[in-house]
């Protein structure tokens, strides 16, 4: 299964992309697409439709847009779509860090729910809108 995940501005200028990469590495997953872009607050918006109207969302399309982020596409082979996000929402660690567990990416460095390191797909459904917002087809490997 392939899947989005997001290095988001404070991951970035924490200087933790090489970090977050490896932990999805060393879980068994590879790297079929990567860029570093910032986002428009148009392109900002689409990713975060889901979440429109709610009272974070302007601060959260201001975050999101204010430096550059890492996304990617991983893969991990003979698991299923279902098995394979859990697997990264596993390593990614819960939304909010005071939830997420130590050992994964946001319990050993997010610093609040606004400031969480990393985006993650959290479906099926989520990663077939989330990932041609960053990658066509031409541009993940098989
Ligand atoms: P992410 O997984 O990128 O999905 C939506 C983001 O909104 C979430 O991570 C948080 O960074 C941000 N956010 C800010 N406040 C909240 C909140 N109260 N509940 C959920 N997400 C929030």
């Amino acid at each position: 299964m392939k899947t989005l995940v997001i290095i988001k501005p404070d991951g970035v200028e924490r200087g933790l992309v090489g970090e977050i990469i490896s932990r999805f590495e060393k879980c068994g997953f590879s790297v079929k697409a990567l860029k570093i872009t910032q986002l428009n607050r148009e392109t900002a918006k689409k990713l975060y439709a889901v979440h429109e109207g709610k009272k974070f969302f302007d601060d959260l399309i201001e975050y999101v847009t204010s430096g550059p982020v890492v996304p990617m596409v991983i893969e991990i082979k003979d698991i299923g779509i279902g098995e394979g996000i859990r697997l990264v929402r596993k390593i990614v660690g819960a939304t909010n860090p005071m939830e997420a567990e130590m050992g994964s990416i946001r319990g050993d460095y997010a610093s609040d729910i606004s400031h969480n390191v990393v985006h993650a797909s959290d479906s099926e459904e989520s990663n077939l809108y989330e990932t041609p917002i960053f990658f066509n087809k031409e541009e993940i490997l098989d």
